[in-house]
């Protein structure tokens, strides 16, 4: 009788545990009408963004660039990029297309910069430049007395006032401190060095955003004067795009008001590498408590926050070994939790296919709101229609290729076989920092207005 029941209690906690991650299943669902009710927000968002400061929760921060390189651009340039835990300071050479040159030094940042005075972090990053700089050699064949061009990638919302010039809206992804180019301006403009068709770019990391290319007079906002090219780079900043047509969890909510910046970067929060492994630790430690489902005490590791990181949940997402090995070292060498059963690593292999899958498809739609902003979403009978190319950059997007490969599937399914064909998305590996040398080249001797 004493085992019956023991069983039957056993079974009663898989069958609680299962519950918990069907409602989650269910809640995360994103089946095509949904993503196209969160791309039809996006183009909306959009609008309201490009028609009045804090019109929309898409700040549509103008980038000043608004010429993008061609291709034909000569000479040597620096940059530095600024992104999450570490920064890279960059040199190109740039001589024919496929003749670039390129050094580049990764440095990381010390924490405690990362949390401090702002003046440190800068000082700090100053520091590691003018190393880098001494290091020029004479290949480089620069006259002596040529001053130095340097371009500056900050993936960090910046309202620019000039293309050298703005204010920090708020730092994301971690950092929380008291002059650049987003991120995606310029693996904008690194997509467009070697590509025509490039017409927008997203980040998918860390952190994620977009940045395209649009028309000057769609801007109302914009009071200056227009520019000869007619277009000008907006950096959406579409981390923080929030809509009632978002699949949110319970997981979703705790995760946003236990975070840094509560209520603001939810999409972000839904589809980067800095929160994915976090709402897979989160659901399992719900099913932990509620269901025991690691045992009758829940493991202490479990509880820590950040502790399952978005490179862990991906490597365990794509075990392909027949008893989820992989799965089941991540477990025990993260989470200190042994002896799992094979039973228990399918499901966790799950909770990773629907926090990743949900996240993917969820960014597609982004890619599409974009898409129909600018008219390229659909094949127009009897027009020359033009292949249209967004340029990737991100560890996410990169290394993740189950997040990818939905990503590609939601695209395909949402523009169908005939627009999809034209519609490109190609990684763009660095992207970030070879654009920011480039826009110092395509920037450094001009500006050029015509009078609106
Ligand atoms: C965050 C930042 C944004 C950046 C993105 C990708 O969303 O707010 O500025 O572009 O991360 O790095």
């Amino acid at each position: 009788v004493l085992v019956v029941r023991h069983r039957m209690q056993s079974s009663g906690k898989w069958a609680k545990a299962m519950d918990i991650v069907k409602e989650f299943d269910e809640k995360c669902a994103t089946p095509i009408a949904k993503l196209r009710q969160v791309a039809d927000a996006m183009t909306v968002e959009m609008h309201a963004g490009l028609a009045s400061d804090g019109g929309s929760k898409l700040k549509m921060l103008i980038s000043y660039v608004d010429n993008l390189p061609t291709g034909d651009e000569t000479g040597v340039f620096y940059a530095l990029d600024l992104g999450g835990t570490n920064f890279r300071v960059l040199r190109v050479k740039l001589g024919e297309v496929d003749n670039v040159k390129k050094e580049f030094e990764e440095v990381s940042i010390p924490p405690e910069l990362m949390i401090g005075k702002s003046d440190d972090l800068f000082d700090f990053i100053a520091g590691e430049l003018a190393k880098f700089v001494a290091t020029e050699g004479e290949d480089m064949q620069i006259p002596a007395g040529t001053q130095r061009e340097l371009g500056f990638t900050f993936s960090f919302p910046v309202k620019q006032s000039s293309i050298a010039g703005g204010t920090l809206v708020r730092w994301t992804k971690g950092f929380n401190i008291e002059d650049a180019v987003n991120d995606t301006v310029g693996t904008l403009a690194g997509g467009r060095y070697t590509d025509p068709n490039v017409i927008a770019a997203v980040i998918l990391g860390t952190g994620t955003n977009a940045a395209y290319v649009e028309r000057a007079n769609a801007i109302p906002k914009w009071q200056g004067l227009l520019p000869k090219s007619g277009e000008m780079v907006i950096n959406m900043e579409w981390g923080n795009f929030r809509s009632s047509h978002l699949p949110l969890s319970e997981y979703d909510e705790n995760l946003d008001s236990d975070s840094l910046n509560p209520g603001e970067q939810i999409y972000e929060k839904m589809i980067s590498g800095m929160y994915l492994g976090e709402i897979v630790r989160r659901v399992l430690l719900k099913m932990a408590e509620e269901a025991e489902f690691f045992g009758d005490t829940v493991p202490s590791k479990l509880e820590k926050p950040f502790i399952l990181r978005t490179p862990d949940m991906s490597a365990m997402h794509h075990d392909s070994t027949a008893d989820l090995r992989v799965v089941a070292t991540k477990l025990k060498d993260i989470l200190e939790i042994s002896n799992t059963s094979l039973k228990m690593r399918k499901v966790v292999v799950e909770l990773c296919d629907i926090v990743a899958t949900r996240g993917a498809r969820l960014s597609a739609a982004g890619i599409l709101g974009i898409l129909k902003k600018i008219g390229r979403d659909t094949v127009k009978e009897g027009e020359e229609n033009h292949k249209s190319v967004i340029a990737m950059d991100g560890g996410l997007f990169e290394h993740y290729t189950k997040f990818r490969n939905a990503m590609q599937t939601a695209m395909d399914e949402l523009l169908g076989e005939e627009a999809s064909r034209n519609i490109i998305i190609k990684l763009s590996n660095d992207g970030s920092g070879l654009g920011a040398a480039l826009l110092a080249a395509s920037h450094s001797q001009y500006r050029e207005y015509a009078e609106s």
